[in-house]
């Protein structure tokens, strides 16, 4: 497989386009389909998945977990992964490329972090400037060797995690809110001896916590009066094989919601949505601002909520975006932040250091994007305020430096959307990175419009 640092870009123009209507699905849940590989490599025996994203990341998970001994294939729409059960892992001989994918980078640092071999890890520009000082810390108190390139006193990939067996089971209360950093740490704790313990002060995405358990697992949770949770999982596990369904992605599903919200008359249906709380929070905001989103056939699938999202068009007003919300809705802000530019007043966001060093520095790169357009932004040190535009399209055009959206899939697709509903399009540099977490974007977009 290709990794995305070899691309080349590829711009796109995107012009107004007339109603949205239709049901349509969106790909794989990008957290869910990780896990389902990683997991599965640790049981023992053939697991199924169903619904797996086929994007790159999670691709990369895929090459890099065949390359420590798993036997990954697909066969007409389900992957099977033939495990080599907690402790099994082959040295590897090949660095890892890990593409633009921090999923795959951090939580798999976790998985070698307990088991006797080492790795080395590399990937594109973007994620070679992401922090891993994070997870660095906690699997160097489980005894853990790993030695990173430092970046303006932070460490970056490349680096090389040596494992140990045994590890040091840790008790290891989150600086930061990050699912990446739990999980890393859970899953050197499978193959630790002992009770690995993650203190959660601010709750997070909790796939790991559920697909474990559904797994086999001895892992348990408890959550305080504060809310702070204590995930306690007991080591050595042993994994047994699943079947798994991924249901559509609700990261991606946020692209046509907002899309739909925003172009008069629309009325979609995104189908088969992941609603897990934990993940959901951007529906729970575009209501607020006078979205008309309802969930319909709301079911369980596989320990997950699932729905399907009718979205009409609606005039959006703007709101103040508590900053507790922050981490169910982390990757949604950049489409937020296109919806907040079309609404009628001001929204407020803050508390979101976080999109500082997500694939791209997101705060600057929407904030510039859309200051470009015509939009009324300003750019905090932890958030933006943005004055909408009460509706009216914002500007773009053909006399517009193109977006630049840095390596970062979120903002190509945030923009897109931006050019949907804009007078006079709107061009993004390099669409290239949608590949990492949306295939198929484009001609989604392309059936909406069509009908
Ligand atoms: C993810 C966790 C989040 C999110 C990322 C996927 C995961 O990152 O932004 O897209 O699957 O655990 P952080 O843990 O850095 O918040």
């Amino acid at each position: 497989m290709e990794s995305p640092q070899h691309h080349k870009a590829q711009s796109g123009h995107f012009k107004p386009v007339g109603p949205l209507t239709g049901r349509i699905a969106v790909p794989g849940d990008k957290s869910i389909s990780h896990r389902a590989l990683i997991f599965s490599t640790l049981a023992v025996g053939k697991s199924e998945i169903n619904g797996l994203l086929e994007g790159e990341d999670v691709l990369a998970t895929a090459a890099a977990l065949r390359a420590m001994g798993a036997k990954i294939e697909k066969t007409g729409d389900t992957w099977t992964v033939h495990g080599v059960g907690v402790g099994g892992l082959m040295q590897p001989e090949t660095a890892l490329d890990m593409g633009n994918s921090g999923t795959s980078t951090r939580l798999l640092m976790g998985l070698i972090a307990s088991h006797d071999i080492s790795a080395t890890f590399i990937g594109d520009a973007s994620l070679s400037g992401r922090p891993m000082g994070r997870v660095i810390d906690p699997l160097g108190l489980m005894g853990a060797d790993i030695q990173a390139r430092m970046q303006d006193d932070k460490a970056c990939l490349p680096l090389t995690v040596r494992g140990i067996c045994p590890a040091i089971p840790l008790e290891y209360r989150l600086p930061v809110a990050s699912a990446q950093v739990k999980s890393a740490i859970l899953l050197a704790g499978l193959n630790t001896p002992g009770i690995t313990r993650v203190i959660e002060p601010t709750p997070t995405r909790d796939h790991s916590e559920t697909m474990l358990k559904g797994f086999g697992a001895d892992l348990s949770v408890e959550v305080d009066d504060n809310g702070v949770r204590t995930i306690s999982l007991v080591g050595e596990a042993e994994l047994k094989p699943q079947s798994i369904k991924v249901p559509g992605d609700p990261s991606s599903a946020a692209f046509p919601v907002v899309a739909a919200l925003l172009i008069p008359e629309s009325d979609i249906v995104v189908e088969n949505i992941g609603i897990n709380p934990t993940r959901a929070g951007l529906f729970g905001v575009l209501q607020k601002m006078g979205g008309d989103i309802v969930f319909e056939n709301e079911r369980r699938v596989g320990g997950e909520p699932v729905a399907d999202i009718h979205v009409r068009h609606s005039d959006l007003k703007g709101i103040d975006v508590p900053a507790n919300i922050a981490p169910s809705m982390i990757d949604e802000f950049p489409i937020l932040f296109i919806a907040a530019a079309l609404a009628t007043g001001t929204t407020t966001t803050s508390g979101l250091h976080e999109l500082r060093v997500k694939e791209s520095d997101r705060l600057s790169q929407m904030a510039e994007g859309l200051i470009s357009l015509g939009a009324n932004v300003t750019e905090k040190e932890d958030g933006l305020v943005i004055q909408g535009s009460d509706g009216k399209p914002l500007s773009g055009g053909g006399n517009k430096p193109a977006i630049k959206t840095a390596l970062d899939h979120r903002i190509a697709m945030s923009f897109a959307v931006a050019g949907l509903t804009s007078k006079a399009g709107v061009t993004v540099d390099d669409m290239s990175p949608v590949e990492t977490s949306f295939p198929g974007f484009r001609d989604i977009f392309l059936g909406l419009s069509a009908q």
